[in-house]
């Protein structure tokens, strides 16, 4: 550098240069980066000036140093407004991105319902629970003997042919009913017993009120003074509950092995109440359900005390109820998933 006027050209040449190198940013990474580069030590335009000291003449020094200070002061804010400025370009960007349009009109989401027979299983356990029962699951497999045996059902019954059960081994099957879990109950010994067991059963058995797989509901109170008469009350307090005020239950003699008496429970028909419709095939009743007296074998097989104590029982199908109750007149609807049919029975 020969004179004062080399110096000051220099200064200017580095300066336009940086300006226009400034010129092309657009975003504050951009600044960040061209200061990295530009005020580097060894490399940068600015940053290296301060080590060309050494080069220049004595009496220029001074001079030099405050003119490459006075760019250095100069290129620092420069780089600090671009900064600032994009910096807040970039956040009021962001913002307006982000922005939320409260006004826009929200997505549908479809409520699902519960299934027919989980809204009447349910309104059972309700009504049971209100009267002071227990609920006893069970399990879907179930022995032998805790399907047919304990319940007095002879080994040459109808209902253990092969047709009808499902049988896993000659020991085990798929529970039939869900008056297995009357004699689990009554052989954990502990008395007086009100308890109901909801739950799939399995059948072999197909058609359009019939599927292979259904649920059923079984009731059992086991205490003393126990008649059918409790039975009835009880009954009509649960069609009460599922078909509305007003409906009644009527027995009819029937046999069942494991109940003695045994009956077959009649409901006075809710949708003509007694004319007789359709539904009732013009009687004015629809059969729901089978119960009667705990035949006194099956006690005494769990050990408990005849002399003292006499049960009630009764099981009922579940989804018999809900065909009735939501006028379904094909099991397999109840099954096969359609929302469209699923969707119009709402709590
Ligand atoms: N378990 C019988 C069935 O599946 C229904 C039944 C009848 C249950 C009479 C009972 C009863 O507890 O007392 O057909």
């Amino acid at each position: 550098m020969a004179d004062n006027m080399d110096v000051k050209e220099r200064i200017l040449e580095v300066r336009k240069q940086v300006e226009d190198d400034l010129a092309l940013l657009r975003d504050s990474k951009s600044v960040y980066e061209a200061k990295k580069k530009i005020m580097d030590g060894k490399t940068g335009v600015i940053g290296s000036m301060m080590r060309e000291m050494g080069k220049i003449a004595k009496e220029q020094r001074a001079e030099f140093g405050r003119s490459v200070n006075e760019l250095r002061d100069w290129a620092e804010k420069r780089f600090a407004e671009l900064n600032e400025e994009f910096r807040k370009k970039e956040l009021e960007a962001r913002y307006e991105s982000e922005k939320i349009d409260v006004t826009l009109p929200p997505k549908k989401i479809r409520a699902g319902s519960l299934h027919p027979v989980t809204l009447v299983t349910n309104e059972l356990i309700d009504i049971f629970s209100s009267m002071g029962f227990e609920i006893y699951e069970g399990t879907e497999i179930e022995k032998d003997y805790y399907n047919f045996t304990a319940l007095n059902i002879p080994a040459d019954h109808p209902a253990r042919d092969m047709q009808d059960t499902f049988y896993l081994s000659p020991e085990f099957l798929l529970r039939t009913q869900t008056s297995a879990g009357q004699i689990h109950v009554m052989e954990r010994g502990k008395l007086p017993i009100k308890v109901i067991s909801p739950g799939k059963v399995f059948r072999s058995d197909d058609d359009a009120t019939h599927s292979p797989m259904f649920s059923q509901m079984e009731g059992l109170v086991v205490d003393k003074g126990i008649t059918l008469g409790d039975l009835q009350g009880m009954l009509n307090r649960l069609v009460e509950n599922v078909f509305g005020p007003g409906t009644t239950t009527r027995l009819r003699p029937s046999y069942f092995p494991f109940t003695e008496p045994s009956v077959e429970v009649d409901v006075s028909c809710f949708a003509c109440h007694g004319k007789g419709c359709r539904l009732c095939k013009g009687t004015g009743w629809i059969e729901v359900l089978g119960a009667g007296v705990v035949n006194n074998k099956v006690l005494e097989g769990c050990g408990i005390d005849t002399e003292l104590y006499s049960g009630i029982a009764f099981g009922v199908g579940i989804d018999r109820l809900a065909m009735l109750k939501y006028g379904y007149n094909n099991i397999k609807l109840l099954f096969e998933s359609d929302l469209r049919v699923l969707g119009q029975v709402k709590e």
